[in-house]
């Protein structure tokens, strides 16, 4: 403020002097000189200053002259202030934004008409959004499922939505509202198709094991019924308790299967590396198999080459026995069972079953490592069957890293074959030996079902 008054005091001066020397014309002529330089001087700045104004935001601040270089350089202090300011807040909103994009579930920001003001990459796939058209549409035009459009018209967004992705039918969204500020939401979409998978096979796991357990419960109570009410001789009482005994069978296979698989499940439970032979194991499984038919069929074994596996022998045993168990189960009397092992060439074992039987038609195989699973239940509880044969065996070969391979055609028979990773098989190539034993003479054994199941479950 002052040095602005400096000129124009210094010009009065000097026209006073030359004034008092000169005369008053020529200190009028000092004075208009020197106030018309200082005018000049004045605009000219000014005119730096508009132009520096309506530059753009990038345009350096002038660099000015006299008084104006002050008041040029105090806007150039401010504005690099301004400027670093906007750099942090720039750097605070990107990110925000970084970590909204880290986020695994999906977010979209909505405005108080429901329209869409931002959505992070994982909500643009999720919900199939594309933000360079979708910007400010609303988004139930973008998501149609009715669940989703009355869970955002109810307004009461205490529990998430769930619905199903319209992009794959297969993958469940949870979709949860979160109000924030005036009237806006926040969207919070989340890919929650395994935990509704895993929920829904507790359910069914629960509801079949329920309908298992009761059948023969309500056998047995109904026979409890009979003996304390009726007055039976001792040949009928004798009938009932075996059938209450039968009952009794069924739920213990029922129970001891479950064990099995929870035990094969626990992840505590890793499975041993033990080498051991593989034929001796075979030769035990066909004569349990012969036990098991009754001379009903013909059982013969085909050991192409003779190996050494890596693996836990009773978990395998459980596996091939059971196979083996299914072959006889569902072959009618005069048909044949064939097991055989061989090596293939690229080092991985198989170990097969070959049946004569009843077969499956295709579109239940996939469906067969299933528990409970059962083509025909009936026949299948006929014959004392848990239908969780095929899911132990699953377990067994998923932690063999084994893999189990079904051909079967109705009427004509089933082959399942279980092919061991190489890394579990020593093959000997030089040792070729074919044993083929002959179906007849049963050897001794229990049941060959799920042979290896009690040491696996106790
Ligand atoms: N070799 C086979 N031939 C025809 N059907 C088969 C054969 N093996 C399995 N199945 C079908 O697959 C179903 C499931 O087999 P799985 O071994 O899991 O159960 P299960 O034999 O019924 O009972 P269990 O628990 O006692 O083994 C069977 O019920 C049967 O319908
Ligand atoms: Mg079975």
């Amino acid at each position: 403020m002052l040095s602005a008054v400096v000129a124009p005091a210094v010009i009065l001066v000097l026209a006073a002097g030359v004034w008092i020397v000169f005369g008053a014309g020529a200190a009028c002529g000092v004075i208009a000189i020197g106030y018309g330089a200082l005018i000049v001087h004045h605009v000219r700045n000014l005119d730096a200053l508009t132009r520096w104004a309506q530059g753009g935001d990038q345009e350096a601040v002038p660099e000015g002259t006299g008084v104006w270089r002050t008041a040029f350089s105090a806007i150039y202090r401010r504005k690099r202030v301004t400027r670093a300011h906007e750099r942090d807040l720039a750097h605070t909103i990107e990110r925000f934004q970084s970590a909204a994009e880290a986020i695994p579930d999906g977010m979209v920001v909505l405005d108080t008409q429901n329209r869409i003001k931002w959505a992070n990459l994982r909500a643009q796939a999720l919900l199939g959004l594309d933000l360079a058209h979708d910007m400010g549409a609303p988004l139930v035009n973008l998501v149609r499922q009715p669940e989703f459009v009355r869970y955002l018209d109810t307004g009461d967004f205490r529990d998430a939505a769930l619905i199903d992705s319209h992009r794959d039918a297969a993958v469940t969204l949870a979709i949860q509202i979160v109000p924030f500020g005036v009237a806006e939401k926040l969207l919070i979409a989340r890919d929650v198709t395994q935990v509704e998978a895993v929920a829904r096979m507790r359910r069914d796991f629960i509801a079949n094991v329920s309908h298992e357990l009761k059948t023969p419960l309500t056998v047995i109570s109904g026979f409890v019924e009979t003996l304390q009410e009726l007055d039976l001789d001792e040949r009928q009482r004798t009938r009932f308790l075996s059938l209450m005994r039968e009952q009794a069978a069924s739920m213990q296979r029922l129970v001891e299967d479950l064990l099995t698989l929870s035990a094969l499940e626990s992840e505590h439970n890793t499975v041993g590396d033990e080498p051991f032979a593989i034929v001796p194991l075979l030769l035990a499984i066909s004569a349990d198999a012969k036990s098991l038919s009754h001379a009903q069929h013909e059982v013969t074994l085909d050991v192409a080459e003779p190996a050494t596996v890596l693996g836990s022998r009773d978990e395998l045993a459980s596996a091939f026995g059971n196979l083996v168990s299914n072959a006889i189960r569902y072959t009618p009397a005069g048909g044949t069972i064939r097991l055989a092992w061989r090596v293939d060439g690229d080092g991985s074992g198989v170990f097969s079953v070959t049946d004569s039987g009843i077969g499956i038609s295709a579109e239940h195989v996939p469906r067969l490592t299933e528990r409970f699973y059962r083509v025909d239940r009936s026949r299948s509880r006929a014959t004392g069957g848990t239908g969780l044969g095929l899911a132990i065996v699953k377990h067994v070969l998923l932690r063999h890293q084994a893999d189990l391979e079904i051909a079967s055609e109705p009427g004509k028979g089933s082959t399942f074959a279980v092919r061991l990773p190489a890394r579990r098989v020593r093959g000997s190539r030089a040792a070729t030996e074919n044993v083929v034993v002959p179906s007849g003479d049963a050897a001794a054994g229990a049941e060959v079902a799920h042979a290896g199941n009690d040491h696996l479950s106790h």
